[in-house]
């Protein structure tokens, strides 16, 4: 902390009673402060005096967050909110201190109307382009400042272990080093090096820690990860991001090895500030010291559940809407059972970035600043370059795709019409309900296909909802005057338990519909928007193409039309392993014994398609590894170079990616992690040369006895077809 914002906190909290301390200790949802009921106010929204009066003036609440149930705002009415409450808090009170209002710009500001919406999370991490998570760091902070909202709940740093889990689409996927990497860029173009700028805000990374890998696959339902897992596979991501300078942390609502994390002094005290180094704010996730009580049932009151996670370390508790925290708390203190300067711990942290965000200067938006650049082409543009590099082609037997534009076309499946599997959750409302509603100028895919083609060119039938067929005669019926099926199915927008899956197959009506089409022995194109890998097995062999957009966002459909007509070559490479069967759910970097085929068995680790995995229009040569050095200490770094030259003839974009193997070690090891990856661009004929440096010490595991070791021995690298081997030895 700066000399002279010391001096602010160390003043200003030398005033504040104990109530004002724990009010600032406080957040609630905006709904509590509106009319109406809690996730039901009254339209239009407004607030209601007497409950504004009693939130910042008796109860002294510190932060605000969120988006009126089921209703995305325009920037002007984010500006009523936002002054509204800083008004109240900075006029009405004591100490004017003002309220830090936070919100879930997840994949652009997508709480509000005319915003830039960017690919979710897992899109993003599909283009495997740091310079892309930047960009879009950076408008979603410009966007989210512009409606006077200086804190966003992103980027989500959870490493994704659990295919059926529903909050895949929000990660990186299951890859620690590819999130790092990722989640450390989304944190600089959030942050910036300065928060207190009009385009910069605050970032909260999600959720610490160990998240997803939840056994039963439902939303926070307990993990079992031993400490040496823990720390080798979930920590490295959280580092990153914390060392890329991330102000703010929100912690897992789950449980791990039978301790709720918010209960977990070990994992928010000691890894997260003694070890890790974190100095910012650390706020609960929803209502989740409460459910320290009802739900996991560690404290048998409410009060003994505040106790534990004040002592763990929670700063601030997303309440949202039940100010009992802030009596039981104060009751606490009084009675000795937590220190004030245990209180004073968390409220300076709190302070300290109301002070760095500039939000005593500048509690709305800058003065003179009206933001001209919200919702421009020149933001869209970039959203549909993300979009269009993180698209994956996943299968093109024959080349099949790109398609000419003269081709007669069916478009079939309930997904081409919509505009929710476009969007996914945590767009205008929590489950991304309103999509419909509020993108409905926004182009779907079968009005983006008609776009490219001309409608006198397509024809559709429906075939199927979600998880119910829809006159399947009339799509073959159809199928039978045209060139190519473009198939589109999915999910449905979903967030977080509402999302949870018993299956995880695709479900059975959208089979259905695939079967039949594929019956027809046209040629098909399945494009899949879906939140997380839905099991394909039973048709992917029928299918000629496959494209996977994840949920791209509202910007989406223009792009995956232009890469099935050829305008735009695709580069996305999966970010997870996507499998073959729901009982063979293995990460790619798996261990040696769950890939050994006995003779006679099924192969044991065979995915639909790799982690890594994607196709392009145009074709990669790798060749010529070459490594500087083939015995190496601790010390030194691996130095290599190979080359990739473009033999196809379209321009095209490559992600290089290198794995590393340790042939033995003292736990089992994986068969090769990934180290370090590169996304370049060649002409047809063009041929570079990528060199690496890969310290050594990046190649230490964590043993048995919870500590970082880097044993000696072979190692493997590995670059597509590449490998070459070397030696770690303590000279
Ligand atoms: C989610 C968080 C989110 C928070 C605030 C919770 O239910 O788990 O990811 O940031 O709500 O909306």
């Amino acid at each position: 902390m700066s000399k002279k914002t010391n001096e602010r906190v160390n003043i200003l909290l030398e005033k504040m009673t104990l109530e004002e301390k724990v009010g600032q200790m406080t957040q609630v949802t905006l709904d509590v402060v509106l009319n109406g009921r809690p996730y039901n106010p009254k339209k239009p929204f407004l607030f209601n005096p007497k409950k504004l009066v009693n939130v910042l003036l008796k109860k002294h609440v510190g932060s605000i967050l969120n988006v009126p149930t089921s209703e995305a705002l325009t920037r002007e009415q984010w500006y009523y909110v936002v002054s509204t409450i800083q008004e109240k808090a900075m006029k009405d009170t004591r100490l004017g201190i003002p309220v830090l209002y936070g919100i879930d710009s997840i994949h652009g500001a997508s709480y509000t109307q005319g915003a830039t919406f960017f690919p979710h999370q897992i899109g993003l991490a599909a283009t495997w382009n740091l310079e892309t998570a930047r960009a879009q760091g950076e408008i979603t902070a410009y966007e989210t400042r512009a409606c006077s909202i200086p804190w966003v709940f992103s980027p989500v740093q959870d490493i994704t272990r659990n295919p059926a889990w529903a909050r895949i689409y929000e990660t990186f996927g299951e890859d620690p080093y590819l999130s790092a990497e990722m989640g450390s860029a989304i944190v600089s173009g959030l942050e910036g090096d300065n928060i207190s700028r009009f385009d910069k805000v605050a970032s909260c990374l999600k959720h610490f820690l160990g998240y997803g890998i939840p056994l039963s696959g439902k939303d926070r339902t307990p993990a079992w990860i031993p400490e040496h897992y823990l720390r080798e596979y979930f920590v490295p991501s959280f580092q990153a991001a914390i060392d890329a300078g991330a102000k703010t942390i929100m912690i897992n609502s789950g449980e791990i090895n039978g301790v709720p994390v918010h209960a977990n002094k070990e994992i928010l005290t000691t890894l997260l500030r003694d070890e890790l180094g974190f100095e910012g704010l650390a706020v609960t996730d929803w209502e989740d010291i409460k459910y320290l009580h009802s739900r996991h049932r560690v404290a048998a009151t409410q009060k003994e559940a505040v106790r534990l996670a004040i002592e763990a370390g929670v700063d601030m508790s997303m309440v949202p809407d039940d100010l009992r925290f802030c009596d039981h708390l104060i009751e606490l203190v009084n009675e000795g059972s937590i220190s004030e300067e245990r209180i004073d711990l968390s409220v300076r942290r709190i302070l300290k970035l109301k002070y760095e965000l500039g939000l005593f200067e500048n509690p709305v938006i800058a003065e003179g600043e009206n933001y001209e650049k919200f919702g421009t082409p020149e933001f869209l543009e970039k959203a549909q370059a993300a979009v269009a590099e993180s698209i994956t082609l996943l299968k093109n037997e024959g080349k099949a795709l790109p398609l000419s534009t003269d081709k007669k076309i069916l478009v079939t499946g309930w997904v081409a019409e919509s505009m929710r599997s476009l969007n996914g959750g945590w767009s205008f409302d929590w489950q991304g309900l309103t999509s419909e509603e509020f993108a409905k100028d926004k182009t779907n895919l079968l009005q983006a296909i008609e776009n490219e083609v001309g409608k006198n060119n397509v024809v559709f039938s429906e075939g199927c909802k979600y998880d119910e067929v829809v006159n399947l005669e009339d799509a073959i019926q159809k199928a039978k005057d045209v060139d190519h099926i473009i198939l589109c199915l999915g999910e449905n927008s979903y967030t977080e338990f509402f999302g949870d899956i018993n299956d995880l197959d695709l479900p059975k009506a959208q089979i259905e519909l695939a079967q039949v089409m594929i019956k027809t022995g046209k040629p098909i194109t399945l494009v899949l928007l879906e939140g997380r890998p839905r099991i394909i097995s039973s048709i992917a062999d029928g299918i000629g193409s496959i494209l996977l957009g994840y949920y791209p966002g509202q910007e989406g459909a223009s792009s995956i039309t232009e890469i099935i007509f050829g305008k735009i070559n695709p580069s996305g490479k999966l970010p997870y392993t996507y499998p073959r069967h729901s009982n063979a759910l293995m990460s790619y970097d798996h261990k040696h014994a769950e890939a050994i085929e006995i003779q006679g068995s099924e192969v044991p680790f065979n995915p639909q398609f790799e982690f890594g995995h994607g196709l392009s229009y145009t074709e990669f040569d790798y060749g010529n590894i070459l490594l500087k050095k083939t015995i190496l200490t601790k010390s030194e770094d691996l130095r290599f170079s190979f080359s990739i030259k473009n033999i196809g003839d379209r321009v095209g974009k490559e992600v290089a990616q290198i794995y590393i193997g340790d042939d033995y070690a003292s736990i089992t090891p994986p068969v090769k992690r990934l180290r370090a990856f590169q996304k370049i661009e060649l002409q047809p004929g063009e041929e570079q040369i990528l060199e690496f440096s890969i310290p050594m010490k990046q190649l230490a595991f964590v043993n048995t006895q919870n500590k970082w070791v880097l044993e000696e021995g072979t190692f493997k690298v590995f670059v597509e077809n590449l490998s070459a081997a070397f030696e770690l030895k303590n000279i």
